[in-house]
């Protein structure tokens, strides 16, 4: 949820700034802008809508100057537009402010720097940033951050330039992501590492209430205290060509096709055998002895994954799992003690909701295990134990290969939960290893049949409206695809619970209504074979995707795609894979940016 990006050195800063903006688009696409310093003096430029406008207005009139922070915007406060794009500037210019996050006593700020004679142009709570910088300016740009910070209250992943300090970029963060890139005779700051993975892996991961004052040949960290930190450097083990589209036309599409790789990853050193290992968590059979509460927290399509390992921690764990929204979660004083295990799943690690959620639950004494794809994200630092997904950089809004990493990783959580417990037995934990081995093949095959599903996407494009029905593992699964198709196609879609149908929704079915029917599950084929009849008596179009083993129900639907036999428990993984290609046919059929959807950013770090 907005980008921030610096660079200070050699090179030309604009270049370097578009470039990384371009790694970053994904956290924000309603505006971006950048400012450099040359000569002693701040210059800004920034456009309303996607980065290219932005480009192609600096093509023609470039920036100068081989200082500068860049920013890309999801707006919160004030309407996507020119002036409300960052950088925002005090008057004349002298200081310049990128910020990802929120102020939320920008008001009671602003009309105080008013009654001071500020002027403001801009409806947005960052613009209060750099005219309280520019009110309490001593001269020392370090010191004025300082002072200002104690005034603010929110937020904040900041990158500052000061005209009359023009060797330098400030950096600081509470609350909202932030890094800074190591380079020779150059620095960088970026919200995420795929900014600046082109120039350098070497990066210091900023605490929260830590500020970097970058200079050409040096890095300085302080802590909220002022005194100087000795950070370790973090180097990162991702390839720059992991955050580009490598040939296809869109980044889903390729992070889709990744996905057989990604689950080996996930998988691979973790599963032995008949047994799974964790190597480093903490979480041993003692510490499982007193657990008796486990709750899940997290948002969107890792919320849908929390849902799958609901089912496979009370299937092989025998515990009785809660699961929760992280935004609902942290408002609702949720029963939480020193007996809790609280799982949170994040992809990115930075998802604002679901870290208050952490903090929530620590503080009343829960342990907390993280389940995150970033290494050295915010998520991963503040929970006790981490489990890391291995999906690699995800950069389409809509996730895909980390929602399969993470429901293998559920998976594999569960078979380890069980062990710790004595609640899996050998024969499951074998059974269950061995799913999860195969399951890169089985993605594969799903992916291999891509052109039927493009087929049933141009031929139905201009629906506007689909149902998914499916039941318990299948419920789940039908959930992720339903978010999926509404993210990035803009169809309206609901999921149900099949045997939920006749409770109400049933009245949404008409002459034509597409109803996909996930059926994987034998012990509730035939309650799904009435729901399927049900829906067919009412005239819907009846898509179902099933095992292999129950072809015959073609008789029974219009179409149906079928999934080679395997595991019912293992069934979530290729079947999502289908309806993630479903939602992404229909979105390019539909002539819609399927990477960066409207209305959306990758990253929520505001909740
Ligand atoms: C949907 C999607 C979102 C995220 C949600 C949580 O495709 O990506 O629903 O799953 O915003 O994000 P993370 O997993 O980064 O905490």
């Amino acid at each position: 949820m907005c980008g921030i990006v610096g660079y200070i050195g050699d090179k030309q800063a604009q270049e370097v700034l578009l470039e990384g903006l371009s790694r970053l688009e994904y956290r924000g696409y309603d505006s971006a802008g950048i400012a450099t310093i040359e000569n002693g003096v701040i210059r800004v430029e920034k456009k309303k809508g996607r980065l290219k406008n932005l480009e192609d207005f600096l093509a023609k009139e470039p920036l100068a100057g081989n200082v500068g922070i860049g920013h890309t915007r999801w707006a919160t406060h004030g309407v996507p537009s020119d002036v409300n794009a960052h950088p925002h500037c005090s008057l004349n210019n002298e200081i310049a402010v990128v910020h990802n996050g929120i102020i939320e006593n920008y008001m009671a700020l602003k009309e105080e720097l008013i009654g001071l004679g500020h002027q403001f142009i801009s409806d947005t709570d960052t613009e209060v940033i750099a005219h309280l910088l520019n009110e309490l300016y001593t001269g020392d740009i370090v010191e004025t951050i300082q002072m200002a910070l104690k005034r603010l209250r929110g937020s904040y992943a900041l990158g500052v330039l000061c005209a009359n300090e023009p060797d330098k970029i400030i950096a600081v963060r509470k609350d909202s992501p932030l890094i800074v890139g190591l380079g020779q005779g150059e620095n960088f700051i970026a919200s995420d590492i795929p900014a600046i993975l082109k120039y350098t892996k070497n990066v210091y991961l900023l605490e929260n209430g830590e500020m970097a004052i970058l200079t050409k040949n040096d890095i300085k960290i302080l802590n909220a205290k002022g005194e100087t930190v000795n950070k370790e450097v973090f180097v990162v083990d991702w390839d720059p060509g992991d955050a580009e589209k490598g040939g296809y036309d869109h980044f889903m599409m390729k992070e889709m096709m990744e996905q057989p790789k990604a689950m080996n990853d996930a998988i691979t050193g973790r599963c032995s055998g008949n047994s799974v290992l964790f190597s480093g968590l903490h979480l041993d059979s003692e510490m499982m002895k007193h657990i008796n509460r486990i709750q899940i927290v997290a948002c969107g399509t890792a919320y849908h994954a929390g849902m799958v390992g609901k089912y496979y921690f009370e299937k092989f764990a025998r515990v009785s799992v809660e699961i929760e929204a992280a935004s609902e979660y942290r408002y609702k004083n949720p029963i939480v003690d020193k007996n809790t295990l609280l799982i949170v799943i994040s992809q990115s690690g930075e998802t604002a909701d679901t870290l208050a959620a952490i903090r929530l639950a620590k503080d009343k004494g829960a342990w907390v295990l993280a389940v995150t794809n970033v290494v050295g994200s915010s998520i991963a630092r503040e929970a006790q134990d981490v489990i890391y997904t291995n999906a690699g950089p995800e950069i389409a809004v809509a996730s895909t290969k980390a929602y399969v990493t993470q429901v293998g990783c559920m998976l594999l959580l569960a078979s380890y939960l069980g062990q710790l417990n004595g609640k899996l037995g050998e024969n499951d934990a074998a059974r269950l290893c061995h799913g999860l081995s195969i399951t890169s093949g089985l993605i594969e095959t799903v992916l291999d049949n891509q052109d039927k599903i493009k087929k049933f996407a141009d031929a139905n494009h201009e629906i506007y409206d689909l149902f998914y029905l499916g039941r318990g593992l299948d419920y789940c699964t039908c959930l992720e695809g339903s978010l999926k198709l509404k993210e990035i196609s803009y169809i309206h879609s609901e999921a149900y619970a099949a045997g939920e149908l006749k409770h109400g929704p049933i009245a949404l079915i008409d002459e034509g209504t597409i109803v996909v029917a996930v059926c994987t599950q034998e012990h509730v084929f035939e309650k799904m074979l009435s729901n399927i009849k049900e829906v067919k008596a009412r005239g819907a179009y009846v898509l179902a995707i099933v095992q292999q083993a129950h072809e015959e129900i073609a008789s029974e639907v219009d179409e149906v795609w079928t999934i080679p036999n395997m595991d019912d428990d293992i069934t979530p993984i290729p079947t999502v894979v289908y309806l993630q290609l479903l939602a992404y046919y229909l979105a390019v059929a539909r002539d819609c940016d399927v990477d960066k959807p409207k209305n959306l950013a990758k990253s929520v770090t505001v909740e």
